[in-house]
Protein backbone atom coordinates (compact mmCIF):
# COMPACT_ATOMS: atom_id res chain seq x y z
CA UNK A 1 0.00 0.00 0.00
CA UNK A 2 1.46 3.71 -0.91
CA UNK A 3 1.64 5.84 2.25
CA UNK A 4 -0.94 8.24 1.94
CA UNK A 5 0.41 12.05 2.27
CA UNK A 6 -1.30 13.54 5.13
CA UNK A 7 -1.52 17.47 4.83
CA UNK A 8 -4.56 18.05 6.95
CA UNK A 9 -6.57 16.12 10.41
CA UNK A 10 -9.35 16.22 12.02
CA UNK A 11 -9.97 16.02 15.79
CA UNK A 12 -12.83 15.35 17.74
CA UNK A 13 -13.98 14.96 21.79
CA UNK A 14 -16.37 12.26 21.98
CA UNK A 15 -18.90 10.99 24.77
CA UNK A 16 -18.38 12.20 28.74
CA UNK A 17 -16.11 14.94 29.25
CA UNK A 18 -13.25 15.19 31.86
CA UNK A 19 -10.25 17.41 32.89
CA UNK A 20 -7.44 17.25 30.38
CA UNK A 21 -9.47 17.26 26.94
CA UNK A 22 -8.19 20.79 26.51
CA UNK A 23 -5.01 19.47 26.93
CA UNK A 24 -4.61 16.95 24.28
CA UNK A 25 -6.39 19.21 21.50
CA UNK A 26 -3.47 21.74 22.21
CA UNK A 27 -1.37 19.43 22.09
CA UNK A 28 -2.72 17.94 18.82
CA UNK A 29 -2.64 21.21 17.05
CA UNK A 30 0.62 22.05 18.65
CA UNK A 31 2.53 19.29 17.18
CA UNK A 32 0.86 18.92 13.85
CA UNK A 33 1.22 22.61 12.93
CA UNK A 34 5.02 23.09 14.20
CA UNK A 35 6.16 19.49 13.86
CA UNK A 36 4.50 18.67 10.87
CA UNK A 37 2.96 21.64 9.35
CA UNK A 38 0.02 20.13 9.10
CA UNK A 39 -3.79 21.99 8.54
CA UNK A 40 -6.29 21.21 11.75
CA UNK A 41 -10.25 20.40 11.71
CA UNK A 42 -12.22 20.78 14.80
CA UNK A 43 -15.50 19.00 14.91
CA UNK A 44 -18.00 20.50 17.21
CA UNK A 45 -20.06 18.29 19.64
CA UNK A 46 -18.43 14.87 19.50
CA UNK A 47 -19.82 12.68 16.15
CA UNK A 48 -22.63 15.22 15.81
CA UNK A 49 -20.24 17.96 14.21
CA UNK A 50 -19.05 15.39 12.11
CA UNK A 51 -22.42 14.45 11.10
CA UNK A 52 -24.18 17.63 10.88
CA UNK A 53 -20.99 19.13 9.57
CA UNK A 54 -19.88 21.89 12.22
CA UNK A 55 -16.20 22.39 11.77
CA UNK A 56 -13.75 25.29 12.48
CA UNK A 57 -9.88 25.18 11.52
CA UNK A 58 -7.88 24.84 14.81
CA UNK A 59 -4.61 27.13 14.62
CA UNK A 60 -2.46 27.55 17.41
CA UNK A 61 -4.20 30.64 18.32
CA UNK A 62 -6.90 28.79 19.35
CA UNK A 63 -5.63 27.20 21.27
CA UNK A 64 -4.09 29.46 23.56
CA UNK A 65 -4.27 29.44 27.57
CA UNK A 66 -6.25 26.33 27.15
CA UNK A 67 -3.96 23.86 29.05
CA UNK A 68 -5.47 24.26 32.49
CA UNK A 69 -9.05 24.54 31.37
CA UNK A 70 -11.74 21.51 31.74
CA UNK A 71 -14.08 20.84 29.77
CA UNK A 72 -13.45 20.78 25.93
CA UNK A 73 -13.19 23.86 23.85
CA UNK A 74 -15.16 21.44 20.81
CA UNK A 75 -17.99 20.42 22.91
CA UNK A 76 -18.75 16.60 23.28
CA UNK A 77 -21.87 14.07 23.77
CA UNK A 78 -22.95 10.95 24.93
CA UNK A 79 -25.28 10.78 21.18
CA UNK A 80 -25.11 10.35 17.85
CA UNK A 81 -23.26 7.63 17.13
CA UNK A 82 -23.29 7.23 13.19
CA UNK A 83 -23.93 3.66 13.23
CA UNK A 84 -27.16 3.61 15.60
CA UNK A 85 -28.41 7.15 14.75
CA UNK A 86 -31.68 8.17 15.54
CA UNK A 87 -34.79 9.62 12.81
CA UNK A 88 -38.19 10.37 12.63
CA UNK A 89 -39.92 8.16 9.97
CA UNK A 90 -43.50 8.81 9.85
CA UNK A 91 -43.51 10.40 12.88
CA UNK A 92 -41.69 7.44 14.88
CA UNK A 93 -37.97 6.97 15.98
CA UNK A 94 -35.91 4.55 14.47
CA UNK A 95 -32.19 4.02 14.14
CA UNK A 96 -30.40 4.13 11.43
CA UNK A 97 -26.66 3.52 9.94
CA UNK A 98 -25.89 7.07 8.63
CA UNK A 99 -21.81 6.86 8.82
CA UNK A 100 -21.86 7.34 4.86
CA UNK A 101 -22.56 11.17 6.08
CA UNK A 102 -19.67 11.03 7.82
CA UNK A 103 -17.07 9.86 4.76
CA UNK A 104 -18.29 12.74 3.00
CA UNK A 105 -17.81 15.78 5.52
CA UNK A 106 -14.36 14.04 6.28
CA UNK A 107 -14.06 14.63 2.40
CA UNK A 108 -15.48 17.90 2.48
CA UNK A 109 -13.21 19.27 4.71
CA UNK A 110 -10.19 17.61 2.57
CA UNK A 111 -8.91 15.26 6.01
CA UNK A 112 -6.32 13.09 5.46
CA UNK A 113 -6.48 11.40 9.38
CA UNK A 114 -8.86 12.10 12.35
CA UNK A 115 -8.10 11.86 15.77
CA UNK A 116 -10.99 10.33 18.39
CA UNK A 117 -10.47 11.26 21.76
CA UNK A 118 -13.14 9.42 23.62
CA UNK A 119 -13.63 6.33 26.24
CA UNK A 120 -15.03 3.33 25.02
CA UNK A 121 -18.17 4.17 23.49
CA UNK A 122 -16.66 6.86 20.73
CA UNK A 123 -13.74 4.56 20.39
CA UNK A 124 -15.62 1.52 19.26
CA UNK A 125 -17.46 3.83 16.56
CA UNK A 126 -13.89 4.79 15.78
CA UNK A 127 -12.75 1.22 14.98
CA UNK A 128 -16.19 0.82 12.97
CA UNK A 129 -15.25 4.30 10.78
CA UNK A 130 -11.38 2.47 10.38
CA UNK A 131 -12.49 -1.17 9.58
CA UNK A 132 -16.05 -0.68 7.79
CA UNK A 133 -15.38 2.57 6.00
CA UNK A 134 -11.88 3.12 5.65
CA UNK A 135 -11.21 6.03 7.70
CA UNK A 136 -7.80 6.94 8.69
CA UNK A 137 -8.43 6.88 12.73
CA UNK A 138 -6.36 7.18 15.63
CA UNK A 139 -7.43 7.49 19.23
CA UNK A 140 -6.82 8.79 22.25
CA UNK A 141 -8.23 7.02 25.69
CA UNK A 142 -10.17 9.31 27.81
CA UNK A 143 -12.36 8.67 30.47
CA UNK A 144 -12.07 9.47 34.95
CA UNK A 145 -13.43 5.75 35.36
CA UNK A 146 -9.90 4.79 33.90
CA UNK A 147 -11.65 1.54 32.96
CA UNK A 148 -9.98 1.32 29.38
CA UNK A 149 -7.90 -2.47 29.40
CA UNK A 150 -5.66 -1.22 26.85
CA UNK A 151 -3.98 1.54 28.68
CA UNK A 152 -2.19 2.01 32.39
CA UNK A 153 -3.97 5.27 32.57
CA UNK A 154 -6.60 7.10 30.76
CA UNK A 155 -6.13 11.16 31.04
CA UNK A 156 -9.00 12.65 33.65
CA UNK A 157 -8.38 10.04 36.26
CA UNK A 158 -5.84 11.72 38.25
CA UNK A 159 -7.91 14.85 38.39
CA UNK A 160 -11.30 12.78 39.66
CA UNK A 161 -9.24 11.19 41.87
CA UNK A 162 -7.95 14.18 43.51
CA UNK A 163 -11.79 15.88 43.48
CA UNK A 164 -13.06 12.93 45.31
CA UNK A 165 -9.88 12.44 47.58
CA UNK A 166 -10.69 16.37 48.85
CA UNK A 167 -14.28 15.53 49.60
CA UNK A 168 -13.69 12.45 51.72
CA UNK A 169 -10.65 15.25 53.27
CA UNK A 170 -14.11 17.57 54.30
CA UNK A 171 -16.35 15.18 55.37
CA UNK A 172 -13.98 13.25 57.78
CA UNK A 173 -14.21 16.85 59.91
CA UNK A 174 -17.87 17.06 59.42
CA UNK A 175 -18.46 13.68 60.19
CA UNK A 176 -16.65 14.23 63.38
CA UNK A 177 -17.82 17.10 64.28
CA UNK A 178 -21.17 15.31 64.77
CA UNK A 179 -20.50 11.80 64.99
CA UNK A 180 -22.01 10.80 61.92
CA UNK A 181 -21.41 8.22 59.59
CA UNK A 182 -21.23 9.75 56.43
CA UNK A 183 -21.53 7.94 52.68
CA UNK A 184 -19.81 9.70 49.81
CA UNK A 185 -20.71 8.22 46.61
CA UNK A 186 -18.71 8.41 43.76
CA UNK A 187 -18.37 7.85 40.23
CA UNK A 188 -16.49 5.04 38.12
CA UNK A 189 -19.34 2.93 36.54
CA UNK A 190 -18.71 -0.73 36.52
CA UNK A 191 -15.14 0.00 38.08
CA UNK A 192 -14.13 0.99 41.27
CA UNK A 193 -11.02 3.18 40.42
CA UNK A 194 -12.16 5.95 42.01
CA UNK A 195 -13.57 4.53 45.23
CA UNK A 196 -11.11 2.48 46.19
CA UNK A 197 -7.98 4.77 45.45
CA UNK A 198 -10.14 7.96 46.87
CA UNK A 199 -10.68 5.92 49.79
CA UNK A 200 -7.36 4.72 50.51
CA UNK A 201 -5.63 8.38 49.89
CA UNK A 202 -8.98 9.77 52.14
CA UNK A 203 -8.78 7.25 54.90
CA UNK A 204 -11.71 5.90 54.11
CA UNK A 205 -13.35 3.00 57.00
CA UNK A 206 -15.58 0.68 54.19
CA UNK A 207 -14.89 0.65 50.47
CA UNK A 208 -17.59 -0.62 48.06
CA UNK A 209 -16.86 -1.52 44.83
CA UNK A 210 -18.26 -3.04 41.81
CA UNK A 211 -15.98 -5.71 42.19
CA UNK A 212 -16.65 -6.83 45.57
CA UNK A 213 -20.17 -7.36 45.86
CA UNK A 214 -20.96 -6.75 49.95
CA UNK A 215 -23.56 -7.16 52.34
CA UNK A 216 -24.59 -5.04 54.61
CA UNK A 217 -23.97 -7.44 57.91
CA UNK A 218 -20.77 -6.76 57.35
CA UNK A 219 -20.34 -3.31 56.80
CA UNK A 220 -22.50 -2.66 60.30
CA UNK A 221 -20.17 -5.08 61.65
CA UNK A 222 -16.66 -2.97 60.63
CA UNK A 223 -18.62 0.04 61.68
CA UNK A 224 -19.99 -1.15 65.48
CA UNK A 225 -16.30 -2.54 65.71
CA UNK A 226 -15.12 1.53 65.20
CA UNK A 227 -17.65 2.56 67.82
CA UNK A 228 -16.94 -0.15 70.33
CA UNK A 229 -13.42 1.25 69.79
CA UNK A 230 -14.97 4.40 70.62
CA UNK A 231 -14.51 6.00 67.66
CA UNK A 232 -17.66 8.00 66.69
CA UNK A 233 -17.55 9.05 63.55
CA UNK A 234 -17.00 6.70 60.17
CA UNK A 235 -16.45 7.02 56.44
CA UNK A 236 -17.83 4.89 53.50
CA UNK A 237 -16.55 5.51 50.26
CA UNK A 238 -19.35 3.57 47.40
CA UNK A 239 -18.63 3.56 44.13
CA UNK A 240 -22.08 3.93 42.35
CA UNK A 241 -21.64 0.68 40.42
CA UNK A 242 -21.25 -1.14 43.82
CA UNK A 243 -23.94 -3.66 44.27
CA UNK A 244 -24.95 -6.40 47.31
CA UNK A 245 -23.50 -9.44 46.90
CA UNK A 246 -26.60 -11.25 44.99
CA UNK A 247 -28.28 -7.98 44.46
CA UNK A 248 -28.18 -5.59 41.30
CA UNK A 249 -26.33 -2.24 40.61
CA UNK A 250 -28.62 0.96 41.38
CA UNK A 251 -29.91 1.99 38.27
CA UNK A 252 -31.44 6.08 37.79
CA UNK A 253 -32.68 5.63 34.46
CA UNK A 254 -32.62 3.77 31.03
CA UNK A 255 -30.94 5.78 28.55
CA UNK A 256 -31.98 5.77 24.36
CA UNK A 257 -29.78 6.68 21.75
CA UNK A 258 -26.58 7.15 24.28
CA UNK A 259 -23.27 5.17 24.18
CA UNK A 260 -24.20 4.05 27.75
CA UNK A 261 -27.44 2.89 28.48
CA UNK A 262 -28.20 2.89 31.87
CA UNK A 263 -27.02 5.87 34.36
CA UNK A 264 -25.93 4.68 37.44
CA UNK A 265 -26.34 6.44 40.65
CA UNK A 266 -28.67 6.40 44.02
CA UNK A 267 -26.73 3.29 46.05
CA UNK A 268 -25.16 5.81 48.10
CA UNK A 269 -28.43 6.93 49.59
CA UNK A 270 -29.77 3.71 49.75
CA UNK A 271 -26.82 2.18 51.94
CA UNK A 272 -26.83 5.60 54.05
CA UNK A 273 -30.58 4.86 54.59
CA UNK A 274 -30.24 1.29 55.37
CA UNK A 275 -27.17 1.89 57.90
CA UNK A 276 -29.01 4.61 59.82
CA UNK A 277 -32.13 2.12 60.41
CA UNK A 278 -29.58 -0.84 61.85
CA UNK A 279 -27.19 1.04 63.75
CA UNK A 280 -29.21 4.08 64.91
CA UNK A 281 -26.01 6.33 64.00
CA UNK A 282 -27.22 9.65 62.18
CA UNK A 283 -25.78 8.91 58.98
CA UNK A 284 -25.96 10.86 55.48
CA UNK A 285 -24.59 10.59 51.85
CA UNK A 286 -23.28 12.63 49.67
CA UNK A 287 -23.58 12.50 46.05
CA UNK A 288 -20.13 13.48 44.49
CA UNK A 289 -21.99 13.57 41.13
CA UNK A 290 -20.20 15.62 38.16
CA UNK A 291 -17.71 17.77 40.04
CA UNK A 292 -15.38 14.93 39.66
CA UNK A 293 -15.80 15.65 35.79
CA UNK A 294 -15.24 19.40 35.87
CA UNK A 295 -12.68 21.91 36.90
CA UNK A 296 -8.89 22.61 36.14
CA UNK A 297 -6.87 18.63 35.17
CA UNK A 298 -4.02 17.79 37.90
CA UNK A 299 -0.13 18.19 36.38
CA UNK A 300 -0.28 14.69 36.13
CA UNK A 301 -3.02 14.80 33.69
CA UNK A 302 -1.56 18.14 31.88
CA UNK A 303 1.28 15.88 31.14
CA UNK A 304 -0.67 12.56 30.29
CA UNK A 305 -3.17 14.41 27.87
CA UNK A 306 -0.22 16.42 26.11
CA UNK A 307 2.18 12.85 25.71
CA UNK A 308 -1.34 11.29 24.34
CA UNK A 309 -2.12 14.68 22.06
CA UNK A 310 1.52 14.70 20.52
CA UNK A 311 1.76 11.03 19.89
CA UNK A 312 -1.58 10.91 18.24
CA UNK A 313 0.03 13.01 15.57
CA UNK A 314 3.04 11.12 15.77
CA UNK A 315 0.64 8.18 14.85
CA UNK A 316 -0.72 9.58 12.16
CA UNK A 317 2.48 10.46 10.35
CA UNK A 318 3.93 6.79 11.22
CA UNK A 319 0.35 4.68 9.81
CA UNK A 320 -0.51 3.92 13.03
CA UNK A 321 -4.38 3.81 11.95
CA UNK A 322 -7.11 1.88 13.54
CA UNK A 323 -4.91 1.89 16.90
CA UNK A 324 -5.09 3.75 19.72
CA UNK A 325 -2.31 5.93 21.87
CA UNK A 326 -1.49 4.14 25.22
CA UNK A 327 0.58 4.96 28.37
CA UNK A 328 3.16 1.65 28.99
CA UNK A 329 5.34 3.24 32.25
CA UNK A 330 7.17 5.18 31.52
CA UNK A 331 6.83 5.11 27.14
CA UNK A 332 4.19 5.84 25.01
CA UNK A 333 2.99 3.36 22.89
CA UNK A 334 0.05 2.30 20.97
CA UNK A 335 -2.42 -0.32 19.93
CA UNK A 336 -5.22 -1.45 17.72
CA UNK A 337 -8.53 0.22 18.76
CA UNK A 338 -9.52 -3.57 18.19
CA UNK A 339 -7.69 -4.62 21.54
CA UNK A 340 -8.69 -1.51 23.61
CA UNK A 341 -12.08 -1.39 23.52
CA UNK A 342 -14.91 -3.82 24.61
CA UNK A 343 -12.61 -4.74 27.64
CA UNK A 344 -12.76 -3.05 30.84
CA UNK A 345 -10.06 -2.35 33.09
CA UNK A 346 -11.82 -3.70 36.56
CA UNK A 347 -9.98 -3.46 40.32
CA UNK A 348 -8.27 -6.71 40.42
CA UNK A 349 -10.11 -8.09 43.62
CA UNK A 350 -6.33 -10.33 44.55
CA UNK A 351 -4.24 -6.79 43.69
CA UNK A 352 -1.79 -5.08 45.90
CA UNK A 353 -4.47 -2.06 46.51
CA UNK A 354 -7.38 -4.02 47.98
CA UNK A 355 -4.72 -6.23 50.07
CA UNK A 356 -3.07 -2.84 50.91
CA UNK A 357 -6.85 -1.60 52.22
CA UNK A 358 -7.65 -4.82 54.35
CA UNK A 359 -4.44 -5.12 55.97
CA UNK A 360 -5.01 -1.31 57.09
CA UNK A 361 -8.33 -2.35 58.46
CA UNK A 362 -10.36 -1.25 55.62
CA UNK A 363 -13.58 -3.39 54.75
CA UNK A 364 -15.02 -3.69 51.94
CA UNK A 365 -18.35 -5.14 53.32
CA UNK A 366 -17.17 -8.88 52.05
O1 LIG B 1 -17.87 7.54 32.13
C1 LIG B 1 -17.76 8.71 32.87
C2 LIG B 1 -18.94 8.93 33.75
O2 LIG B 1 -18.75 10.10 34.51
C3 LIG B 1 -19.29 7.76 34.67
O3 LIG B 1 -18.46 7.69 35.80
C4 LIG B 1 -20.73 8.04 34.98
O4 LIG B 1 -21.43 6.84 35.27
C5 LIG B 1 -21.24 8.62 33.70
O5 LIG B 1 -20.11 9.10 32.97
C6 LIG B 1 -22.22 9.76 33.89
O6 LIG B 1 -22.65 10.17 32.63
P1 LIG B 1 -23.56 11.44 32.36
O7 LIG B 1 -22.64 12.63 32.24
O8 LIG B 1 -24.23 11.12 31.08
O9 LIG B 1 -24.48 11.59 33.53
Amino acid sequence: MTKKTIRRIGVLTGGGDCPGLNAVIRAVVKTAVREYQLSVVGFENGFGGLLQNRARDLTERDVIGILPRGGTILGTTNRDNPFHYPVMINGKKVFKDVSDRVVENINIHGIDALVIIGGDGSLSIGKELYEEKGLLVVGVPKTIDNDLSATDQTFGFDTALETATEAIDKLHTTAESHHRIIVLEVMGRYAGWIALESGLAGGADVILIPEIPFSMDNIVKKLRERQEKGKKFSIVVAAEGAKPIGGEMVIQRLVEDSFEPVRLGGIGNVIAYQIEETTSNETRATVLGHLQRGGSPTPFDRILATRYGAGAVNMIMNGKFGEMVCLRTPNIESVPLADAVGEQRLVPVGGDLVRTARQIGISFGD
